[in-house]
């Protein structure tokens, strides 16, 4: 499998609900940092194992919260089967980043577990299952460009126009994005507007987002990003300013923290101009590493299937 890793073009949030969660209109792009999953069926009774590779697999839970493993029990669940399947994950998308690469992994490991366990599922239980393991792992199934609403699990597909150049520079610290939303609810989102007072949320406000992506107009979408989790996101990691002044000078066409952050996202006019952007990053020594990325790109998705009982299928 292969699933993406996201970027909030718009992230809008609504006053704390009693469930804890808030209310979301976010706009998200899946891009081509992904992650690659692998399922592979256990002998009976061995139960699950996940495995963790790739160049920042540090601090990933290989036990049951991991929401790769949950994704499996909730499919195998469903078919009435032992879940005995091993789950390799390889980290394409940078950990605790604000990027869902975990939702992907869920996303990735749904989708796969299905297949693999022939459940059956259909497109709806696939995504009822997902909104269970978290918000963003919906999105993870669908990629592309959709607009969420609820907690950011209930989609609609949005037109697109062209492609995004992005330069993503992270941070080895990862944020919580629980913690990132505390600090939304003590401090608003630094517009002196308090978390509880606010208005509710409305997609509306990204009329102007979408409508630059439905025209190609990459200036447009610059100028239109928006992430109300931003100032706490600075608040809890501060170094992330002098991320985001980098990439001005550098010519950014709009630079935002990457949901909860701390990733930051930069778009950019061309694949060289973010390669330009990371350059300059890595040259004032702001962020620990460097990613170029494009979107938007397809959802999780079977790259390669091997039958048990026969040759490799397509
Ligand atoms: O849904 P997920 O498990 O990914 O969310 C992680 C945490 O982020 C939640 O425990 C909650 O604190 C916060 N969250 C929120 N409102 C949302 C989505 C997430 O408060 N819409």
């Amino acid at each position: 499998m292969r699933a993406p890793g996201k970027v909030n073009l718009s992230l809008r949030v609504g006053a704390v609900q009693d469930d804890g969660y808030h209310p979301l209109v976010t706009v998200f792009q899946a891009v081509s940092l992904a992650e690659e999953v692998t399922l592979t069926e256990r002998a009976a009774g061995a139960g699950i194992l996940v495995e963790v590779t790739g160049p920042a697999s540090d601090g990933v839970p290989t036990d049951r919260t991991n929401l790769a493993w949950q994704a499996v029990e909730l499919v195998a669940e469903r078919a009435g089967v032992d879940p005995d399947v091993h789950v390799e994950l390889h980290k394409g998308v940078p950990v605790g980043g604000g990027m869902a690469g975990g939702s992907a992994d869920a996303a990735a490991a749904l989708v796969a577990a299905d297949h693999l366990l022939h459940a059956g599922l259909s497109r709806d239980e696939l995504h009822e299952l997902a909104a269970r393991l978290g918000s963003d792992v919906p999105f993870g199934l669908l990629g592309h460009v959709a607009v969420g609403t609820g907690r950011g699990h209930l989609l609609t597909p949005a037109m697109t126009r062209g492609e995004l150049h992005w330069a993503l520079g992270t941070r080895a610290r990862g944020l919580s994005t629980a913690e990132v939303y505390r600090t939304f609810d003590e401090r608003g989102p630094g517009d002196g507007s308090s978390a509880a007072e606010r208005e509710p949320v409305h997609v509306d406000q990204d009329a102007e987002l979408l409508q630059a992506l439905g025209a190609g107009d990459t200036e447009g979408v610059g100028r239109a990003l928006h992430n109300d989790l931003q100032a706490a996101a600075l608040h809890l990691a501060p170094e992330l300013a002098d991320v985001l002044t980098v990439a001005e000078r550098a010519g950014t066409l709009g630079a935002i923290v990457s949901g909860s952050g701390p990733t930051v996202a930069a778009l950019a006019r061309s694949p060289r101009h973010a390669r330009a952007i990371g350059a300059a990053w890595t040259a004032a020594g702001v962020v620990d590493g460097v990613h170029v990325a494009s979107g938007p790109t397809h959802g999780a998705r079977i790259v390669h299937s091997v039958a048990s009982d026969g040759p490799p299928r397509p």
